[in-house]
């Protein structure tokens, strides 16, 4: 049995095997070959954080393949008002076939997984926010961007850079990070995701200045600079990254042809400008609906690999 905690935890194959399942999935969706692979399994989704995509993609995905999903706010369960997460992990994968958490530090994700009889997916952490990158990979696969990536991730040093940094570092491409000093990567990860960088052939690049990173990328991406759980630093934040806004004068340096993505919910006029949003925007909403496919396919692998 296999959980998906974060992509260190999977080898390039595993992760291009799970996104092949994604897109054969989303290529039969109308043939509906696949609405029986979770028949009758049941996904708990456990947020203590807000969602749009998240919830919305694994609830109608589980759906479409022929379970049920579960949704469970740590307002209204136990966890919220003290229940340890290792009492939680036992009754809840007792019950349910597979569990997904949205939650704050990564420990407790991995301290559920350690209790739970089912496979457990990280519907993002504090550190980590996997499942995101499989649809932005897809989505990058689906526009044949997937050959000689040059990533540039411009902005915070948060969840979303951590998970580019781990795919990259899997995949072996290059991938060109540019915080503002004081907001940089976590040293630790950052270290993990060089020492596969150097089995897999990448390039992790980390600077301060966005133009640096973004000059002759193939790929440009940022995330909001006031991520769930920061909402305090708000106005402090928006004027250190001053800078870092993605507008059309930082895409003119990436390659030409070069695509913009973005996880979504995205704050214009903060780390990107509307026009550059809205001339993305249709990549931009593949990627989201990338979310579902990709999901799906990660349930399915899932759930093979448990035998
Ligand atoms: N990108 C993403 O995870 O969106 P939600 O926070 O809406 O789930
Ligand atoms: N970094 C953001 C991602 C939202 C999908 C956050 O953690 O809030």
């Amino acid at each position: 049995m296999r959980h998906f905690l974060t992509l260190k935890d999977f080898s390039r194959e595993e992760i291009l095997e799970i996104i092949d399942i994604g897109l054969e999935i989303k290529k039969n969706l109308n043939s509906k070959i696949y609405n029986h692979e979770l028949k009758n399994q049941t996904l708990g989704m456990i947020f203590e954080k807000s969602s749009t995509r998240t919830r919305v993609s694994f609830e109608v995905g589980m759906f479409q393949l022929g379970g049920h999903a579960l949704f469970l706010s740590s307002r209204d369960i136990h966890l919220g008002r003290g229940e340890p997460v290792k009492d939680t992990a036992r009754v809840i994968s007792s019950m349910c076939d597979m569990v997904m958490i949205r939650t704050f530090e990564h420990s407790k994700i991995e301290e559920f997984a350690r209790y739970s009889k089912v496979p457990v997916i990280n519907g993002l952490t504090d550190s980590y926010h996997p499942v995101q990158l499989l649809a932005d990979y897809m989505t990058l696969v689906e526009y044949g961007m997937e050959k000689n990536i040059i990533a540039a991730y411009v902005g915070d040093g948060n969840n979303m850079t951590h998970s580019w940094m781990m795919l990259a570092a899997k995949l072996g491409f290059e991938l060109r990070v540019a915080t503002p000093k004081g907001y940089e990567v976590d040293a630790k990860i950052l270290e993990e995701a060089l020492a596969f960088a150097k089995k897999s052939g990448a390039v992790i690049k980390i600077v301060n200045d966005p133009k640096e990173a973004i000059k002759g990328a193939t790929v440009v991406t940022t995330d909001t600079w006031v991520s769930m759980g920061q909402e305090e630093e708000k106005e402090e934040r928006i004027k250190t990254f001053k800078g870092f806004m993605v507008d059309d004068e930082m895409m003119s340096l990436a390659k030409e042809g070069a695509k913009f993505l973005h996880c979504l919910p995205a704050y214009r006029g903060l780390e990107v400008s509307d026009s550059v949003f809205e001339k993305h925007s249709e990549i931009i909403f593949n990627e989201a609906e990338n979310r579902l496919h990709a999901q799906k396919g990660l349930m399915v692998w899932l759930d093979r690999k448990r035998g």
